[in-house]
């Protein structure tokens, strides 16, 4: 038999070599290549035939009364960006910054599932037990009965948890802390933590536990070493803020239970995670009023209309280079926004800094969010203030034209809850044009929005 070699992996992407090499050639990551040892041989399936497994039961669609409800955690902003609550059995990897909450979230949902009577129980590889239960009794809930435990083998976590009832939810802070001791590899390196996810995963659906995997984000935002986990868990969240906010934001990328790109909103206080009902008036909250250089954004994330400011600065350039400086929003998208500005109203943006802010700490990805932006840079451009009480949302095609976006009644009724009595939008838009307490004004291209805050 030839003797088993070692391989080579990917610490970023779990990509496996056979020779070292400096960077990944699947994700472009420098210095992320390991040696690993070699996985255990499978056995070669030989003869593979009719009539050797066990006959499965197969099922029809309907709900046969077996299916149990999701859990709900008393956090209606984490419930929300879910889908409603946690599907019994399913695998959850939350993900985020260091120090953004992500381990007060999950005490205080792990604490309301308590509350309502559900097993709970919190393994931490990163805290001592006193330090979670000082936190606990700094938010209040040091009477709840979460089962705590600091843990880093995943042998004595499935030990402890397999002799005991199941726990409705498992959380495990964090994914990176554990190791298996079959491998030899590190703690945190991809083939430990896909077999500690692995085999938290079988125990999820084995037991009908709800898992959740915390997983620590690196500098460029993945979830760190593992692409490969986002994969093999039903859902994955993100918790993003910006440091100096206190708004967290918790957002279902992939969601095999529910819509993706749902958000939960919440506030950072000296008493832990706050639920923040209604985003729009929080982001609108300290806004600026009167100014040249601000517009208000009706936009949607997932199914949620959110309203938030959006603000630009023009300035004359000193540098060779103009500086373009971007906070929650995609930088390629600001550039089409300038260029089609300059081709089709020969605006002279391209001379110039421009930064952009989206206030609150909000990450926008809407295409809808053109419009708002185009007014912003115009409006600071001339220094003419947009007028009051107006929203704006259309998507800009390269041709200048603004081109319709979904949901414009949604986006409107929330600008009308809010106080607003405008909106300027795509002209094509079908519905929206009546609009309630709200006006909307249709515009067809960009050249129409430069008329109207333009000089
Ligand atoms: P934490 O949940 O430990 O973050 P993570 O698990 O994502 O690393 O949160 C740490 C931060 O939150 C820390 O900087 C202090 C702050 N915080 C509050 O502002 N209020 C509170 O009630 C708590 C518990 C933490
Ligand atoms: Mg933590």
């Amino acid at each position: 038999m030839a003797k088993a070699k070692s391989h080579y992996v990917c610490q970023s992407c779990g990509s496996v070599y056979r020779r070292w090499a400096g960077r990944c050639t699947d994700c472009g990551a420098w210095n992320s290549i390991v040696e690993e040892a070699p996985p255990a041989e499978a056995a070669q399936p030989k003869g593979l035939g009719v009539g050797r497994g066990t006959t499965l039961k197969l099922v029809g669609l309907a709900d046969d009364g077996r299916i149990d409800p999701r859990l709900e955690t008393g956090l209606p902003e984490l419930d929300r960006a879910v889908g409603g609550g946690f599907v019994p059995g399913s695998a959850v990897l939350i993900g985020g910054d260091p120090g953004i909450g992500k381990s007060t979230l999950l005490l205080q949902a792990l604490a309301g599932l308590a509350q309502a009577g559900r097993r709970a129980v919190y393994i931490s590889g990163e805290e001592a037990e006193a330090q979670v239960q000082r936190r606990a009794g700094r938010l209040g809930l040091a009477d709840a009965e979460v089962h705590l435990a600091t843990a880093t083998s995943l042998r004595d976590i499935l030990t402890t948890l397999d002799d005991g009832p199941a726990p409705h939810i498992l959380v495990i802070d964090s994914i990176q802390t554990l190791y298996a001791d079959t491998l030899d590899s590190a703690p945190g390196t991809v083939a430990q933590v896909r077999a500690c996810a692995q085999a938290l995963i079988g125990f999820a659906k084995r037991r009908g536990t709800v898992v959740l995997l915390v997983g620590h984000v690196t500098k460029d935002g993945q979830i760190a070493g593992p692409r490969v986990l986002e994969h093999m868990v039903d859902t994955v969240l993100y918790f993003e803020g910006e440091r100096g906010h206190p708004f967290r934001i918790l957002r279902s990328v992939k969601n095999r239970y529910g819509g993706t790109d749902e958000i939960g909103v919440f506030e950072m206080t000296g008493l832990g995670l706050a639920q923040v009902g209604n985003p729009s008036e929080m982001f609108l909250s300290d806004r600026s009023g009167d100014v040249s250089g601000s517009a208000v954004f009706a936009g949607v994330e997932g199914t949620r209309p959110v309203l938030v400011e959006i603000q630009a600065l023009v300035a004359p350039t000193q540098a060779a280079n103009p500086r373009r400086t971007v906070v929650g929003w995609d930088s390629g998208r600001l550039a089409m926004v300038l260029a089609v500005l300059d081709a089709r109203c020969g605006l002279g943006l391209a001379g110039a800094d421009v930064y952009l802010n989206v206030a609150g700490g909000l990450k926008i990805a809407e295409p809808a969010a053109d419009l708002a932006v185009a007014a912003a840079l115009v409006s600071s451009l001339t220094d003419r203030p947009v007028p009051p009480e107006t929203v704006l949302f259309g998507e800009i095609s390269l041709s200048g034209d603004i081109r319709p976006v979904a949901q414009a009644d949604a986006r409107l009724k929330e600008a009308g809850k809010l106080g607003f009595t405008r909106a300027y939008l795509p002209a094509r838009t079908k519905a929206g044009q009546d609009a309630g307490p709200v006006r909307a004004h249709g515009l067809d291209g960009v050249a129409d929005l430069v008329a109207l805050f333009g000089a």
